[in-house]
């Protein structure tokens, strides 16, 4: 079988689908080439079920990149108004949970339907169950899979990152990536839950725990909630760190971002017969606020504990340092970071500068976003720049 198209995009993920959708209704033949039997599986479970399809607030400080400005253009040229507009074209009821997250109040499965839908507009083809063997560039592109070959002067990479593998995500474009000559910044878990050992190790007894923070890592500071685990630190706060984290760096958590600096000092003059123990008790889960005064070591009361015990012990509430051993890896990983370097790809366009006619959009490009539907906005804004240069 041979067919020929416009343009052939490899995935039919959050960016493969839109991309399709868009191209074909600006009159472009277009393919899309799906390994699942089914398309959009990481729509369907994200944001608990309900897709956190986008954040009202995105932009470009929200993304991590080697450059930081790569995203401007597509992310001004495509905005998060702009999504919302299509979703309520679809009469999709939403609302905003928190932080300019903006989720579907029924299911994901409706953004999926909804993209399909808007692919079926443009007479865009979906073929599921395509398991690509192997890409030719020559002229055109030939991509070869089990039961064909298609080839067409564009050829549009949308595979993403190899986030949760056991859903089949891959480093499919990475690997294609290099045989065409482009470079990968080193892809990385981001967005994941982070691992504790050595005297760390300790906290994990308070699995199951939370409690509304400030995590801070590599100078960028997040404040949500963190969870304890069984393995370590989760929750939004460490999840958003997490991304900025490497190897070697300590976390650190402000475990009372509301008290005045003085806070322990000031009780000791109105409450001296108080104990650091029950006041903190008053700010932070019970569980947690005695694994933080045992590992203080401060007992007794107030009146009788020194100042220098007292600042000491409310400086280290302010600044407490985790030494995370590692991360739960690309199988807890929400997105990848890392992927193909921006330095190969025309920001306008998303096309790679060295081979005209390839182009690179969603999270397979070294641009990750935050948690908070940013990443949806990165794969819708990258595929709108993309199908409007096809
Ligand atoms: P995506 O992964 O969506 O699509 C890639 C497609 O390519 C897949 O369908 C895959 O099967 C296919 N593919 C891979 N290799 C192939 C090959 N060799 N041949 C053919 N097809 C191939 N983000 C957000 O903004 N809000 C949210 O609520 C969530 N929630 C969330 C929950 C969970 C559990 C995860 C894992 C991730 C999220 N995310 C998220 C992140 C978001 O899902 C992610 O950033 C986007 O799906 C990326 O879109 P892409 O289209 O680039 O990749």
């Amino acid at each position: 079988m041979s067919d020929s198209y416009d343009a052939i995009i490899l995935g039919g993920g959050a960016a493969g689908l839109f991309c399709a959708a868009r191209a074909g209704q600006r009159g472009k033949r277009v393919l899309v080439l799906e390994k699942s039997e089914k398309p959009g599986k990481k729509i369907l479970i994200s944001g608990g079920g309900r897709c956190n399809f986008t954040n009202i607030g995105a932009g470009p400080a929200n993304y991590l990149s080697a450059n930081p400005h790569f995203a401007k253009s597509a992310l001004a040229r495509y905005t998060p108004r702009d999504f919302l507009e299509l979703v309520e074209s679809y009469s999709i009821a939403w609302h905003e949970k928190t932080l300019g997250q903006l989720f579907c109040d029924g299911s994901a499965e409706q953004v999926v339907d909804m993209l399909l839908a808007e692919c079926a507009k443009g007479d865009a083809i979906v073929k599921c169950a395509e398991e690509i063997q192997s890409v030719d560039k020559a002229d055109s592109f030939t991509v070869i899979t089990q039961t064909g070959s298609y080839s067409a002067p564009a050829l549009i990479m949308a595979t993403g990152g190899p986030s949760i593998p056991k859903m089949g995500a891959t480093g499919f474009a990475y690997d294609l990536a290099r045989q065409l000559g482009l470079k990968v910044v080193e892809p990385r878990p981001a967005l994941v839950p982070l691992t504790l050992g050595g005297e760390d190790v300790l906290f994990r007894e308070l699995s199951g725990v939370a409690a509304p923070i400030v995590a801070e890592a590599n100078k960028t500071r997040f404040a949500e909630a963190a969870l304890f685990t069984h393995r370590g630190l989760s929750g939004p706060a460490i999840l958003q760190v997490s991304s900025y984290w490497r190897h070697g760096d300590p976390v650190v958590i402000d475990f009372l971002p509301e008290a005045p600096t003085d806070w322990l000092l000031e009780a000791k003059r109105d409450t001296p017969q108080a104990n650091a123990r029950s006041l903190l008790r008053e700010h932070l889960p019970q569980r947690l606020a005695d694994t933080l005064i045992h590992r203080l070591a401060l007992s007794g009361d107030l009146g009788n504990t020194p100042d220098k015990n007292l600042r000491a012990a409310q400086d280290r509430l302010k600044r407490w340092s985790f030494h995370p051993n590692g991360t739960e890896g690309f199988a807890k990983a929400e997105v990848t970071a890392g992927g193909i370097s921006t330095a190969e790809l025309s920001s306008k366009s998303l096309e790679a500068k060295r081979v005209p006619g390839l182009y690179v959009i969603g999270e397979a490009v070294d641009v990750t976003g935050w948690l908070g539907g940013y990443n949806f906005q990165w794969a819708w804004a990258s595929a709108a720049a993309a199908a409007d240069a096809l």
